[in-house]
């Protein structure tokens, strides 16, 4: 059987995440793909931190050239975070000749171009669905699936921080710093959750959703982005009495060429499919002018359903590729 040499950057969640599942339904990938995934090597920055899954010593390095420049290893799947390094990690591994595969959607959106010409003129492929709604294959049907359509609309629940929050606000009747600190001791929201809160995380994610759709890059500095830390207990009371729950959405829609896109909260009727999204999970809305409406919903984030997307990724290189 083939082998597809692996090299991961990062060994954090999502690094943690890709390798158990790797590891542990490495056979059942074997018979669906007829191709064996194999680790060679992991990027981490300290050796002696506390791991979500353990690797074999002697794949950990500190180096990132022992995977960039390892003339052994076929794909690169970055998970790092931050726009650099991992943005010329990338960019290195393609000219390298190397399939790169990524979750990071903040290094992604600000380097949408570069990264996707890079890789098109290195003849390799750049495959990123973990990056937008985690274990949600939404990108993959926009690519795929959904091809023929023309995209007329794609809004959605982005980012699971905030919607924890604004779920626990409107069933608690709690302010906003209150829920915000009960979500980080649970883990939900970040020590310092600015990217989340402010909307960042979810205009990152929308750039990289309206490229796909509209073909049309914005950067995630120009998409008009409202947070949540505005929102007051009062104005959910006033959402509720009047039929509407407050969501923080994402948003892109096309009428006659014209693409229009923000990040904000918004008043969705209870009806609205969107509507009945809580907790930390996630959805993307699309309409397409042959499908009609469709809803993809899910876990936005941990581990598994991130290395879920990032394996899927893996995969359907190894299937074309190999
Ligand atoms: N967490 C999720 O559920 C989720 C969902 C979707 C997308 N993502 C994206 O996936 C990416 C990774 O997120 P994560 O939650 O897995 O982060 P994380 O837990 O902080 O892990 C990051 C990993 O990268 C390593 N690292 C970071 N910078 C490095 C550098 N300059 N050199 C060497 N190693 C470096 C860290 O090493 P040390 O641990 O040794 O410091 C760690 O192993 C981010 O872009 C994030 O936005 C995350």
């Amino acid at each position: 059987m083939k082998t597809a040499k692996i090299g991961l950057l990062g060994f954090g969640n999502v690094g943690g995440g890709t390798y158990k599942i790797l590891t542990d339904n490495k056979e059942l990938i074997e018979k669906r793909i007829g191709v064996s995934p194999e680790v060679v090597k992991i990027l981490q920055r300290n050796k002696n931190k506390k791991r979500f899954v353990d690797a074999d010593e002697k794949l950990l390095t500190e180096d990132p050239d022992e995977i960039l420049n390892n003339d052994e290893i076929d794909i690169v799947v970055e998970m790092l975070g931050g726009i650099e390094p991992a943005t010329s990690f990338m960019l290195q591994a393609m000219e390298n000749g190397k399939h790169v595969i990524s979750a990071n959607k903040a290094a992604i959106a600000a380097n949408y171009d570069k990264l996707v010409n890079t890789a098109k003129k290195n003849n390799v492929e750049f495959l990123f669905e973990a990056s937008v709604a985690g274990g949600i294959p939404v990108l993959t049907a926009i690519t795929n699936a959904l091809a023929a359509n023309n995209y007329v609309e794609v809004m959605g629940i982005l980012n699971g921080t905030t919607n924890y929050i604004l779920t626990k606000m409107t069933e608690e009747g709690l302010p906003y710093d209150e829920v915000l600190k009960d979500a980080q001791a649970k883990g939900f929201a970040e020590a310092d959750p600015t990217a989340d809160v402010e909307g960042i995380d979810a205009a990152n994610k929308l750039s990289i959703l309206m490229a796909l759709c509209f073909d049309k890059y914005v950067a995630p500095t120009d998409i008009p982005t409202t947070g949540i830390t505005k929102i007051s207990a009062n104005d959910i009371k006033a959402a509720d009495e009047a039929g509407k729950k407050i969501k923080l959405i994402g948003k892109a829609s096309i009428e006659n060429g014209e693409v229009t896109y923000s990040v904000q909260p918004v008043e969705l009727d209870k009806t609205h499919p969107l509507a009945g999204v809580s907790n930390e999970f996630n959805a993307v809305y699309i309409t397409g002018d042959m499908v009609g409406e469709l809803m993809f919903y899910g876990r936005g984030a941990g581990p598994l359903p991130t290395g879920s997307a990032v394996c899927g990724d893996i995969l359907s290189i190894m299937k074309r590729k190999f």
